[in-house]
This record gives C-alpha cells, structure tokens and sequence, in this order.
C-alpha cells in the first residue's frame, strides 16, 4: 500500500493543477474577453489566493479602481492578502465569505463579478446568479470560467480518459483491495455548457460571450487533479481520498506510458454574460 510520502499530495486542493501555464492562460483570456476599463470596481468571486484578483487589478488599476476578492475559506483568503500584500487597503478589499451572500458583502453596484473555477462548486447556482444581478450595475458584466462541465473531456480524449480510469481502478483493486461504491452518485452533478446558458438566460442574464478554450494537458497536469477532492470523490465515489489521489495519479502514469503520449487536451469553457 502507497504511504503518504509515496503520494507526495498537498492537501486534496487543487493548488498543484492551478500552477499549470494552461490555467493562468484561461484565466488571463476571460479577463481579456470581459473588456474591463481602467477606474472599474470588480468582484473577484471565489478569489482564492488571488491569482485571478491580480490579472483584474492590471486592468483597472488607477486611482478610483476597486478590486474586491471575495473568498468563503479564512486561510485561502490570508494568503491571497499576503500575496496582493502591495495593493491592500488602497486597490484591493478583502471580504470573507460565499457567493450565495454577496449582496450583504459588497452593497454598492459593481461594474464586473468574476467567479472562476468556482461555479461548479457551488450548489445553490440559481441564488447565487440572483445575487449577482443584484450586485451588477445595469450594463455591468459577469465572466465565469470552468473546466468541470460536461463537455470538458473532448471526443480526442475519450481513449485517455477510458484508459486512466481502467488503469486507475485496477491499481486501487490491486494495492488496495477496494472498489468505487457505484450506488453513490457523482458528488456534484456537472452542467453541460447548453445548461449553464439557460441557467444564465433564466436568471435574468444574456451571453455576451462564450468560447471553449482547449489546452494541452501534461501528464503532471492529470497527477496534479488526481489530487484534488472533488475530482477524486466525482470518479471514484465512496473511496478515501489519500487512496484516490494515489490510484489515479498511477493511472494516468500508465495510461500516458501505454499510449505512448505527452499530452492529451482538455476543454476550458468562458462565458461573458450581461443582463438581459
Ligand atoms: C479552484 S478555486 C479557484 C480560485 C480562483 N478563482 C482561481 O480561479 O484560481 C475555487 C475557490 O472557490 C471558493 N468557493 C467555494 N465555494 C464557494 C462559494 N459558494 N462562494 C464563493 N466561493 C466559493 C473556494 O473556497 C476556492 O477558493
């Protein structure tokens, strides 16, 4: 059996992934795609450790601009301070808190709400798109991204993928003795990228852009989500993370060896909505 030492994981986070290329290059595209101006107040939704709230505040940043990062998790968020330590107080506004409460957490109207690698996340999406409305000015905008939809493992991936979890699956039934408890359904149900444009239109949004970015995924890039706790409980249900993070990073491992490939690609989808 894999030690903790063997599986070398950083908590079941998805920090590991977050510092790919390709994840600063989708980021750095929905920013660019929303057109902010310099002087913007904006809402950085679920900022993390303000990798994003950084990009927004090269937008805007000019002596009436406001970034405000907000951020459920307290030691995500102290990090995020720490690392936008040279904005703080004058640029950037820190807030505690989630999505579904945004309207009691920032009062006044903001030109821009962004919410990356996060929407997927949150349960309650119809109440959360209310609070956003209501915290947008008339002409503001809402940019979201995600690579947990439906649609995000391309058709060219579909080998890869059928593979990774053959392998990863053996590998946890091998070292392990253990198998996915197949009664327990999928932890979050995933949109399709059709669904998250109803769900958009039946909350008083419209698309004013949406775009399907692919990158290339290394094999350190499938290791890196093999970690991650949401992923890990979405593919293999019921199995206890430590052993999941290792069967699935053997997995890939293997499934990269037998395929005889570097990469394999992975869809990122944006969106750019404005009231409609
Ligand atoms: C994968 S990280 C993304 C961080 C950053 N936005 C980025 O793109 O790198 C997801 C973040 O969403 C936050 N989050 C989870 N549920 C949330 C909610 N209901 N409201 C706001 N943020 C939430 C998590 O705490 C986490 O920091």
């Amino acid at each position: 059996m894999a030690s903790t030492a063997e599986t070398g994981h950083t908590g079941f986070t998805l920090d590991k992934f977050a510092q790919h290329p390709f994840y600063h290059e989708v980021n750095k595209r929905l920013v660019a795609l929303t057109q902010l101006a310099k002087g913007q107040r904006v809402v950085d939704l679920g900022a993390g450790t303000g990798a994003v709230t950084r990009l927004i505040v090269q937008e805007v940043a000019n002596h009436e601009a406001e970034v405000i990062a907000v951020e459920p998790s307290e030691t995500a968020l102290e990090v995020a301070k720490r690392n936008l330590e040279e904005f703080r107080g004058a640029l950037v506004r820190f807030i505690q808190g989630g999505a579904e409460m945004l309207t009691q957490l920032v009062k006044k109207p903001v030109d821009a709400i962004f919410f990356c690698n996060a929407i997927h996340l949150v349960e309650e999406k119809d109440q959360v798109l209310h609070e956003i409305l209501q915290t947008l000015r008339e002409d503001g905008t809402f940019s979201f991204n995600t690579s947990f939809y439906l649609g995000a493992e391309p058709p060219e991936a579909e080998l890869f993928y059928r593979r990774w979890m053959m392998k990863a699956l053996r590998v946890l039934k091998k070292e392990y003795g253990l198998s996915p408890d197949k009664t327990r359904a999928e932890a979050r149900h995933r949109l399709t990228e059709d669904e998250y444009v109803a769900l958009l239109n039946s909350n008083g949004f419209k698309v004013r852009d949406k775009e399907v970015v692919r990158v290339q995924v290394p094999l350190s890039g499938f290791e890196a989500i093999s970690e991650y706790s949401l992923w890990i409980e979405g593919v293999l249900p019921g199995v206890p993370l430590e052993a999941g993070a290792y069967a699935l990073a053997k997995g890939a491992r293997l499934a990269f060896e037998e395929l005889g490939i570097t990469e394999s690609p992975r869809n990122w989808l944006l969106v750019v909505a404005s009231r409609a």
